[in-house]
């Protein structure tokens, strides 16, 4: 099932709810879409480039409106509403963008409606095109009995489907490959142990779940011999990604280990270095409670960063859909 789709409206898997249950959310109008983005029932950068090409339409949809000029102001409005409901994936104003642009070229409010949907469909396909891509690429780096650490979830509940690290790994088994995965938890929000988990057992494909904090102990063992993560947004100095990527890239390069980065064109940013982008920032409450219990004292300081930075130096390839690119890097 794509985690994304368009019938009659904007429906997402809610992945907040995962792995208990596997429900659809239906989106009726921009803010409702805006709601789940930002506490993440939908979320991966590939899957936030295809919400926000789907946000726009669902703006042309979601009222009535007097003439062309009315629902192009609307169109551009909502655009930056949607744009900016998570800052670090660049993906995600990609998706708005792509969209934005050729909807505001229709000529009848029916014509603006009717560009708009086909383009998000349009984003939609060829981001499940391009993880195959991806996958098929990557492969190739990926051997026969290899174990891979990955962190975060990467795979179809990141994108439309397939998936741009965990893609990867789905391609190399696909093709007959025997991989095992380690697969960090991910805190706070267990991104790791609840979806990544969750696929790859769906797929039956071996996945043994650590803490984040146990990937020096795996890595220093030899559990595994190689890494491949995703990203959010690929600068020219480095790239965003989940919280404790950084960590993980260390561990890898201390220990001589392969650090994989997979990753579409659109989550390039050659445009801007790790001084220009905004590293989210979420509440407090991420990290001091489970539910309704306490983890930490309530009015304890809390700093909570969604996203970490990690430089060039310590990634050895990174998989696009167009190749594999190694250092030195020069995009
Ligand atoms: O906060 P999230 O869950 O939207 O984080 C994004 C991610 O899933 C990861 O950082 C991922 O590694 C890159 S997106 C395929």
């Amino acid at each position: 099932m794509r985690t994304i789709f368009w019938k009659d409206c904007l429906w997402l898997i809610d992945q907040t709810k995962l792995p208990e249950k596997e429900e659809l959310i239906p989106c009726r109008r921009v803010d409702e879409l805006v709601e789940a983005i930002k506490r993440l029932a939908i979320r991966g950068a590939p899957a936030l480039e295809a919400a926000g090409a789907y946000g726009v339409a669902l703006a042309s949809f979601e009222r009535e409106f007097s003439g062309l000029e009315e629902i192009r102001q609307y169109l551009v409005e909502k655009a930056k509403l949607i744009a900016s409901a998570r800052p670090t994936a660049v993906n995600l104003s990609v998706g708005v963008e792509k969209v934005l642009k050729r909807a505001l070229e229709g000529n009848s409010i029916e014509e603006v409606r009717s560009i708009a949907l086909r383009e998000a469909e349009r984003v939609a396909e060829e981001d499940i095109e391009r993880n195959k891509k991806i996958g098929g690429n990557g492969a190739k780096l990926l051997e026969d009995g290899d174990v891979v650490l990955t962190y975060c979830n990467t795979g179809r509940l990141a994108t439309v489907d397939w998936g741009t690290a965990l893609g990867v790994i789905r391609s190399a088994v696909e093709e007959g490959k025997k991989i095992r995965v380690f697969a960090c938890e991910t805190r706070p929000l267990n991104q790791g142990s609840r979806l990544t988990c969750y696929e790859l057992m769906k797929d039956r494909i071996d996945v043994t779940l650590i803490t984040d904090s146990a990937v020096g102990i795996v890595i220093k063992k030899g559990f595994v011999n190689k890494v491949i993560v995703g990203a959010d947004r690929i600068v020219r100095d480095g790239f965003f990604n989940k919280i404790g990527t950084y960590t993980v890239a260390i561990t890898a390069k201390h220990h001589r280990i392969p650090f994989y980065v997979a990753a579409p064109k659109s989550t390039f940013d050659l445009s801007r270095t790790s001084e220009d982008v905004v590293i989210e920032e979420r509440g407090a409450e991420e990290l001091i409670y489970c539910g309704d219990k306490l983890l930490a004292p309530k009015d304890v300081k809390v700093y909570n960063p969604a996203f970490d930075f990690t430089p060039l130096e310590l990634v050895s390839a990174i998989i696009t859909e167009e190749g594999v690119i190694y250092p030195p890097f020069n995009f």
